[in-house]
């Protein structure tokens, strides 16, 4: 079982490190697991003037699966945005054809007084967002700044997709349905922009392929609404690049942090992507008061998905679960209580419980 390893920048260099010891201690034997490291983000920059040396994407693109921490970092700023630490995720999803992201929200019950929501409206959350990764604004051509009419700067970007491109998503999702409640809820916002309308009519389409799955759809601003008044009316949300990503971050809220939501990207080809949904944190980065436990469950996300490991993946899961349970928590969970203790401890604290068990 080939493993990139791509830590990154920031927080991601010490979050991954816990996803290794999680890994290390459910490996079926010595050897099983062969991991190789790669810089990436920042890092790439700093060893080869790249964000994603070509190097790095060459081992993603031999691995069976690569662990991707976060990429991020504040001494890039200046830099064009498709050149910045951040660009490289962009790239590595687009270079490994990968156009699926899935990221499951899941409630630790221990958690439920972490929620932002009240527990009688969150008890029992199990949804799966579904995001398209490979169009959209994030993809599109970029023109400018140039020098408008009026004599200001004007930048734009363009919204683009394909009927095939929302085609191939839409059967990710339907079929992640049939494992699950068999509710498909589509967003977009085909009130107002044409390539949502194009959106909603392949959605609709597809969706009549799967008469056991029920579709619906929602505006992406009632979607958010929605989320945050009663989010177990979910079971799949399906939507664009762009409104993915904003919320599956307001999502993980619901959970308690944004630092407990993994994900995983695929496309039609072998390989795929675990990382979690977070970025870098430049703000809490070196501290050892990362979370840890997204990295620990897209390294669970990835036995499961990429080698039918599905026996670990629930026992990483259950030790993330019985860690919270004894009270043990990082920084971000503060308020629920407990002891608060540093990255590397929770880390350590969920390998032990491996090793015990
Ligand atoms: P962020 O997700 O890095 O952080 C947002 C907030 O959440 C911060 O206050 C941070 O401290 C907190 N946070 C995030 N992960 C946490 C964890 N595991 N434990 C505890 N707290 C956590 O987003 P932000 O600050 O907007 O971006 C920082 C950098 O990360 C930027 O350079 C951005 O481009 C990059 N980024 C990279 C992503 C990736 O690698 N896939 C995804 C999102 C952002
Ligand atoms: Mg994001």
């Amino acid at each position: 079982m080939k493993i990139a390893v791509l830590a990154g920048d920031g927080i991601g260099r010490e979050i991954i490190p816990q996803a290794l010891k999680a890994l290390r201690a459910v490996e079926p034997r010595p050897g099983a697991f062969e991991f190789r490291e790669a810089p990436v983000g920042g890092a790439g920059l700093d060893a080869a003037g790249d964000a994603l040396p070509p190097a790095t994407l060459e081992l993603a693109q031999w691995a069976d699966a690569v662990l991707f921490g976060a990429v991020g970092d504040p001494r890039y700023d200046s830099l064009p945005p498709g050149q910045m630490p951040g660009s490289a995720i962009r790239r590595l999803r687009k270079g490994l054809n990968f156009y699926a992201n899935l990221r499951p929200v899941k409630l630790y019950p221990e958690l439920r007084d972490a929620s932002t929501l009240k527990p009688e409206v969150i008890d029992g959350l199990d949804l799966l967002i579904v995001r398209e990764l490979s169009g959209d604004v994030y993809y599109g051509t970029p023109r400018g700044p140039v020098e408008n009419a009026r004599g200001e700067r004007e930048v734009v970007n363009t919204m683009r997709y394909s009927a095939s491109e929302i085609e191939r998503i839409g059967h990710v999702a339907f079929q992640a349905a049939r494992g699950r409640g068999r509710r498909v809820c589509s967003v977009d916002k085909a009130n107002v922009l044409e390539v949502m309308k194009l959106w909603r009519e392949v959605m609709t389409e597809v969706g009549q392929q799967y008469p056991d799955v029920q579709l619906t759809h929602l505006y992406v601003d009632a979607a958010a609404m929605n989320l945050m008044r009663d989010p177990r009316q979910f079971d799949v949300i399906v939507t664009s690049n762009l409104f993915g990503d904003i919320l599956s971050d307001q999502a993980s809220m619901l959970t308690g942090s944004i630092g407990l939501l993994p994900s995983a990207s695929f496309g039609q080809e072998r390989g795929a992507l675990y990382e979690p949904i977070h970025g870098s944190a430049p703000d809490i980065a070196g501290q050892d008061r990362a979370n840890p436990i997204a990295a620990i469950l897209s390294a669970a996300m990835m036995l499961r998905h990429s080698f039918r490991m599905a026996a670990e993946a629930e026992r990483i899961e259950a030790a993330v679960g019985r860690v919270l349970a004894s009270g043990i928590v990082t920084a971000d969970l503060g308020a629920v209580g407990g002891r608060v203790v540093g990255t590397e401890a929770f880390g350590d604290a969920v390998a032990a419980v491996l090793r015990a068990g």
